[in-house]
């Protein structure tokens, strides 16, 4: 066999999720898992992207289709039920571009993401954060609501400025076409897993054994998949107001609002973050650890409007909660709550030019939460953050994984 231009595929095979072990699925089910992945996305040697075409195109009604394909349940059914509805690859996804995104993928970004795309790369293990496993489609530096997909733009920031302070290099060099062929694999790899994590959903909570998977339910979820990636195209989050000038006052003021809005309680009084401070685990099962924003640890970028939609939408994933809704029983506006948090970015960046809270603002900050203490039983007189339920993607409902613990602050 020739492996033209990539020494690594022969090797390379997409795994399945060592959930399907542990669940000890039917071995016919886990058949049926594999047959579907493949069919809707190749293997590594000749990956696709495939959606189900839609009935009304169809001479065959597809109804008729899946009665077929649902009547044999001897255990070897899995491919006639695979084959039932017609699939044709997404438009712009030919298989040429995307065997061209997996071979840029393989070369710089396999070593660390992955294979499959489930940030288990050799070069993984004492990665601190970890490389980011795309397989349940939560990714979390977006410029969209919490719960919500990438826009392509996002993960063109992230491929051309890296995440600063962790592993993940800057591709600055990369062609552009390189480039954008490698998100679109990235975006394959990722609706592959979400396809892999309902189709494990399915095989647990609605088949039984005998049961083969219904060819218009799994085209349902392809569909789904796909959706949620167009539709963020058009999600992304405007800033309600438009960045004040930064002045010392706006920049007291949001150190006012970083003891006000809860973000003390898990970034601690000094911005820096606590290790101890339990703030659950992210939806990856990991501990989560608030940034040590006094060292500047910004990994979804640095301009003021990264930070604005950070805190504004939260980190997807992270019990970084979403801070948009106004505190309404106290009367604030839409409006006035954006402000607040451009007063925010504005007391984060001069945290981090400063090395830490300059004196003045640690103050404010040490002289709120003493006001504050005595009421310290009830909840956190924002209300927002501690309100913000758990992550509401649907990966995250998905996960077979625990789900994020919801952000109710730190305290054993
Ligand atoms: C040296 C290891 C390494 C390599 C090589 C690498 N990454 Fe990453 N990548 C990471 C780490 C670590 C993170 C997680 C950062 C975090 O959680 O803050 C990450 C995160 C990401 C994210 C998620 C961003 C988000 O918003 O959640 C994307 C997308 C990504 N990488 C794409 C790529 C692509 C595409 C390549 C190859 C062109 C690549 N990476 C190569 C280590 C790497
Ligand atoms: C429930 C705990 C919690 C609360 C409350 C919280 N954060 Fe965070 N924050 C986190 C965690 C955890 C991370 C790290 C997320 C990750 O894994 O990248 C984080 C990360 C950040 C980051 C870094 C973003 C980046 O680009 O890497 C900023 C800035 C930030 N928080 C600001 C705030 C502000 C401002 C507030 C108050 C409005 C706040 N946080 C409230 C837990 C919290």
């Amino acid at each position: 066999m020739i492996a033209a231009g990539c020494s690594r595929l022969p090797d390379a095979a997409y795994t399945l999720r060592t959930d399907v072990e542990k669940l000890e699925l039917p071995e016919k089910h886990v058949r049926q898992i594999s047959d579907y992945l493949a069919a809707y996305h190749g293997a590594p040697a000749s990956p696709r992207r495939a959606l189900p075409q839609a009935p009304a195109e169809e001479d065959a009604s597809p109804a008729a289709g899946a009665d077929e394909a649902s009547e044999p349940a001897d255990g070897g059914a899995g491919k006639a039920g695979v084959d039932a509805i017609p699939r044709d690859d997404k438009p712009g996804y030919d298989r040429l571009h995307l065997a061209h995104g997996r071979d840029v993928y393989l070369r710089q970004c396999a070593g660390c993401h992955g294979t499959s795309g489930d940030g288990k790369g050799p070069a993984a293990a004492h990665l601190v954060p970890p490389p980011r496993d795309y397989r349940n489609g939560v990714f979390k530096f977006t410029s969209t609501p919490r719960g919500s997909k990438p826009r392509r733009d996002d993960l063109r920031r992230i491929l051309v400025y890296g995440a600063k302070g962790t592993s993940m290099p800057a591709f600055r060099f990369l062609p552009d076409e390189e480039r954008e062929a490698v998100i679109d694999y990235v975006q394959s790899l990722s609706a592959r897993g979400e396809l892999e994590i309902a189709l494990i959903r399915e095989a647990t909570d609605e088949l039984v054994e005998e049961d083969d998977f219904d060819p218009e339910r799994v085209a349902e979820f392809v569909t789904d998949i796909d959706r949620s990636w167009a539709r963020a195209e058009d999600e992304m989050v405007r800033p309600v107001t438009v960045n004040p000038a930064r002045t010392p006052e706006t920049v007291r003021d949001g150190a006012l609002a970083f003891a006000e809005m809860s973000c003390v309680k898990c970034h601690n009084r000094d911005a820096a973050g606590s290790k101890s401070a339990d703030v659950g685990q992210d939806i990856w099962g990991r501990t989560a650890y608030p940034a040590n924003l006094a060292m500047g640890m910004l990994h979804g970028g640095r301009r003021p409007e990264d930070i604005y939609r950070r805190v504004y939408s939260g980190i997807n994933g992270t019990p970084m909660p979403a801070s948009k809704d106004p505190n309404s029983a106290a009367g604030e506006t839409a409006e006035a709550r954006s402000e607040r948090i451009w007063h925010l970015v504005h007391f984060v960046t001069a945290v981090i030019e400063n090395n830490g809270i300059p004196a003045a603002e640690q103050e404010v900050i040490d002289e709120a939460m003493r006001k504050a203490a005595p009421a310290a039983a009830a909840p956190a007189s924002d209300g927002a953050a501690a309100r913000s339920p758990a992550p509401a993607d649907t990966a995250a409902a998905l996960a077979a994984g625990p789900a994020a613990a919801p952000a109710t602050g730190p305290r054993p």
